[in-house]
């Protein structure tokens, strides 16, 4: 140390400092707390270890042979594959016209969609509904799935882990509704079932593929709902219009 910086020393404990930041930790930047609709996938501090047993964990090869939806929500309800299943009050299948031509995919049950089982029952359910009826289509017409189909604690945006324990079930539910078109809201179903990891606002309105199926990506309702705007309204009309224009090119 020269002698400048053991003056330096001196001085500041005279001004009562007694310790220094370490020059390699002077620019790391402040832990920052999460905005207030920013939802964070928190990291278990201890490894989930899924079970064994084929209720709590369906084997793959068995849900590949089932053929329609009661069967597979039979095989799947008691899943404990990811620790979101040891959390949830419901298990969240999906509902709807199993032989729908359109299909929604969200992210995962909220607190309301937990208490009752069923997919987009809260708020964002009823403006998901008035989208529909927009449309010129019921809510019973269509299906409507999330990636994963249990309630992510704290509803924080499920990990990639816990969106591929779960996206076999999604995948089967796909292949047994054969929907003409498929409308992901918002930016998780476009990450895990297209691995797009694009804007949603870049990407929205775009005409993507899942196997053969087109797909329309568009704006989550709950993010409609906090972006009241013309824009993001006409963008989601915008999306859904395009979405019907597949099913009725495919009659
Ligand atoms: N948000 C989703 O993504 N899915 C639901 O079922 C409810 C809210």
């Amino acid at each position: 140390m020269t002698k400048d910086m053991e003056d330096w020393k001196a001085a500041l404990r005279d001004l009562g400092v007694t310790s220094l930041i370490r020059p390699e930790n002077f620019h790391t930047p402040p832990q920052m707390s999460p905005s207030k609709n920013k939802k964070v996938a928190a990291t278990p501090s201890i490894a989930y270890q899924p079970p064994t047993d084929s209720v709590r964990n369906p084997p793959t090869e068995i849900i590949q042979t089932l053929s329609d939806l009661p069967g597979l929500l039979e095989a799947i309800r008691g899943c404990q594959r990811c620790i979101l299943g040891t959390t949830r009050n419901q298990f969240v299948f999906g509902e709807g016209n199993p032989h729908a031509d359109m299909m929604f995919v969200g992210e995962g049950p909220g607190r309301d969609e937990d208490l009752h089982g069923r997919p987009f029952v809260g708020r964002a359910g009823d403006l998901l509904e008035k989208m529909i009826e927009a449309i010129g289509l019921k809510r019973s017409e269509v299906y409507i799935a999330n990636i994963v189909k249990c309630r992510p604690p704290d509803n924080r945006i499920p990990t990639p882990e816990e969106a591929r324990s779960c996206l076999g079930y999604l995948q089967k539910q796909i292949e047994i509704i054969q929907p003409k078109v498929i409308v992901t809201l918002g930016a998780t179903p476009l990450r895990e079932l297209l691995g797009i990891t694009e804007g949603i606002t870049k990407v929205r309105g775009t005409l993507r593929f899942f196997h053969e199926i087109p797909v329309i990506p568009t704006f989550h309702p709950a993010y409609v709902l906090r972006m009241y705007t013309p824009e993001v309204r006409k963008a989601v009309w915008d999306d859904l219009k395009l979405a019907k224009t597949k099913i009725e090119a495919n009659v």
